[in-house]
C-alpha cells in the first residue's frame, strides 16, 4: 500500500517534470495569446503574415502593444505595402517588460523604450523609440520619441507573463512616417549588388552569369534565404565549380537559397532538414539547420558551414554570409571525417567501415580518383571530398568556355 502511494508520488513527480520541460521550452506563444481576444483578430493576423509573431516568440523581456481591429482598420485604410506595416507593427514592440504595474510607477513620469522597428536597424536615428508616460488621474500615455503630443493612451493589461511577455492594449497605432515609408519591394531589390557589396562579390557574379540567378529573383517576391559564401572560400571553391556539366552548376548555386524567408531567430528556432531552391524532389538537395549555441550551423553531410554574418534581414528577403561552400551529397562525395584526437577511428567501427577507411586513410590511393596530389589544395576540410571533380582542372579550363557558351541551351535541354 505504502509503496503503491510512492510509486503513485513518484508518478506524478515525473509527469510534473515532463510538463515543466515541455513548458520551458515552448515559451510563449502571441498568436495564441491573441487567438483568446477576437478584438485583436486583425493586429493577430498581421503580425502572422509579416513573421513577427516568430520574432515575438523567440524573445523574452518584451511588452507588445496591441490595438483592437477598428484601430487596424484605420491602419489599413492606408493601403500601405506589407512591409511598412511590419514596420509599424514592430514599433509597437517594445524591448522591456512593462506589466500593468510597473507602467504607472515609471520612474519620473516618464520611460523611453526602444521597440524592435529600433532593432531591425531600419530606424533612422530615434524614429524607433517609444516615450511612456505617467499622466495625472493615473493615464498612462505613449508618443514617438520626435511626437509633439500624446499618440496613444493605455486601455488595459491583456496578458502578463512576468518577465517574459506583456500584452497591453493601447488605443490606436502610433502614427509614424518613417515606418509608414515606402520600403522598395524586393523584386527591386539588387540582390547581387548587395551581396557584391558585402564580401560575396565572386558569389554573386557567380551567380549573375548563370540562370540561377532568376530563380532567386522570383523567389524573392514570396519569400527568400541567401547563404552567401564569403569571397575567400568561393575563389577558392571555384575550380571545382568550373567543372560541374552545367545543370550541377544551377544546383550548387541554387542549393544556397531556401525558398522562404527565415530571420535568424527563426533559423535558431527551427532545426531541421530545410528544402533549397535546388529541392527537385523529396529528400533532394536539403541540408539542415542546426544552432549551436548562438551559431547557427548548415549540414549537408558533405560540409558543415557556419552563418557568420547578416547581409539584409528585410522580411521577405534574408541574406547571410557563411563560411564554407555548400557541397550538396548529390554533387560531392563525403568528406573524411577529421581524425578524433583520442583512439584512432579504425579501432571502434566494425562492419561497413573498412571499405571507406581503406581508400580515405591507407597506403597509396590506388586508382586515381581519391588522389589528394590531383585534388587542388583549395580549401581546409575537403582534400578527399572530390572523386567526381578534383582531378583535370587545368586540362578543363581550356573548353570550360565552350562550356559556359553552351550552358544555356543545356538548362533548356535539361528543363
Ligand atoms: C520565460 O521564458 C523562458 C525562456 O524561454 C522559459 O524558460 C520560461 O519557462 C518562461 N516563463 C514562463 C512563466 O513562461
Ligand atoms: C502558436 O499558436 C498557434 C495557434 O494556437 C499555432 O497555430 C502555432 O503553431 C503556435 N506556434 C508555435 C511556435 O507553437
Ligand atoms: C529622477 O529625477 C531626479 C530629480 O529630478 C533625478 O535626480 C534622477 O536622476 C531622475 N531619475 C531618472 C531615472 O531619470
Ligand atoms: C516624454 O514625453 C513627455 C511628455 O510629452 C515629455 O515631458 C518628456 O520630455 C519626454 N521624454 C523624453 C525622454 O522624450
Ligand atoms: C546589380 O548590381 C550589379 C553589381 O553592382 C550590377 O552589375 C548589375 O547590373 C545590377 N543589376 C541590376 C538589375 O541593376
Ligand atoms: C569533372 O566532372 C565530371 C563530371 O562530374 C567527372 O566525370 C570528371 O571526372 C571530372 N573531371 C575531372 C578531371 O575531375
Amino acid at each position: 500500500m505504502q509503496q503503491l502511494r510512492r510509486g503513485a508520488a513518484a508518478g506524478t513527480l515525473v509527469l510534473a517534470v515532463v510538463l515543466l520541460v515541455i513548458s520551458a521550452a515552448t515559451a510563449h506563444n502571441i498568436t495564441k495569446i491573441l487567438a483568446e481576444h477576437p478584438e485583436f483578430s486583425t493586429f493577430n493576423h498581421y503580425l502572422t503574415t509579416t513573421h513577427l509573431a516568430a520574432e515575438i516568440n523567440q524573445r523574452t523581456t518584451i511588452t507588445v502593444c496591441v490595438v483592437d481591429n477598428s484601430a487596424m482598420s484605420d491602419l489599413l485604410s492606408k493601403h500601405l505595402s506589407i512591409f511598412s506595416v511590419k514596420n509599424t507593427l514592430s514599433l509597437h514592440v517594445l524591448l522591456d517588460y512593462f506589466g500593468a504595474k510597473k507602467l504607472h510607477q515609471i520612474t519620473n513620469g516618464t520611460a523611453l523604450a526602444a521597440t524592435m522597428f529600433q532593432a531591425t536597424g531600419t530606424a533612422p536615428g530615434a524614429s524607433g523609440f517609444v516615450n511612456i508616460t505617467d499622466l495625472k488621474g493615473g493615464k498612462v500615455g505613449f508618443a514617438l520619441q520626435d511626437s509633439e503630443d500624446i499618440d496613444a493612451m493605455y486601455v488595459k493589461s491583456v496578458e502578463e507573463i512576468p518577465y517574459n511577455i506583456s500584452v497591453i492594449q493601447i488605443s490606436k497605432i502610433l502614427p509614424s512616417e518613417v515606418a509608414e515609408a515606402p520600403t522598395p519591394s524586393p523584386s527591386e531589390m539588387n540582390l547581387t549588388g548587395l551581396m557584391s557589396a558585402h564580401g560575396c562579390k565572386i558569389f554573386a557574379e557567380t551567380l549573375q552569369a548563370s540562370d540561377a540567378a532568376k530563380t532567386f529573383q522570383d523567389n524573392a517576391i514570396g519569400g527568400l534565404t541567401v547563404f552567401c559564401p564569403l569571397d575567400d572560400v568561393f575563389k577558392a571553391f571555384l575550380p571545382k565549380f568550373k567543372n560541374l556539366t552545367a545543370a550541377g552548376k544551377i544546383s550548387l548555386l541554387e542549393y544556397h537559397g531556401l525558398p522562404v524567408y527565415m530571420s535568424m531567430s527563426m533559423l535558431k528556432s527551427n532545426n531541421g532538414v530545410m528544402n533549397t531552391l535546388a529541392t527537385d524532389g523529396a529528400n533532394k538537395f536539403d541540408f539542415v539547420v542546426q544552432n549551436d549555441g548562438e551559431v547557427v550551423t548548415l549540414q549537408t553531410k558533405v560540409v558543415t558551414a557556419k552563418v557568420t554574418g547578416t547581409l539584409l534581414d528585410e522580411q521577405p528577403v534574408a541574406i547571410y554570409t557563411i563560411d564554407k561552400v555548400l557541397k550538396p551529397r548529390e554533387l560531392f562525395k563525403k568528406e573524411a571525417p577529421t581524425p578524433a584526437p583520442a583512439p584512432a577511428p579504425e579501432e571502434d567501427k566494425p562492419a561497413d567501415a573498412p571499405k571507406s577507411h581503406s581508400r580515405r586513410h591507407k597506403g597509396p590511393p590506388a586508382p586515381a580518383a581519391d588522389s589528394p596530389a590531383d585534388a587542388p589544395s583549395d580549401d581546409d576540410d575537403d582534400a578527399a571530398d572530390q572523386t567526381a571533380d578534383g582531378n583535370g582542372v587545368a586540362r578543363l579550363d581550356a573548353w570550360r568556355f565552350v562550356l559556359a557558351g553552351i550552358s544555356g541551351l543545356a538548362v533548356h535541354l535539361l528543363l
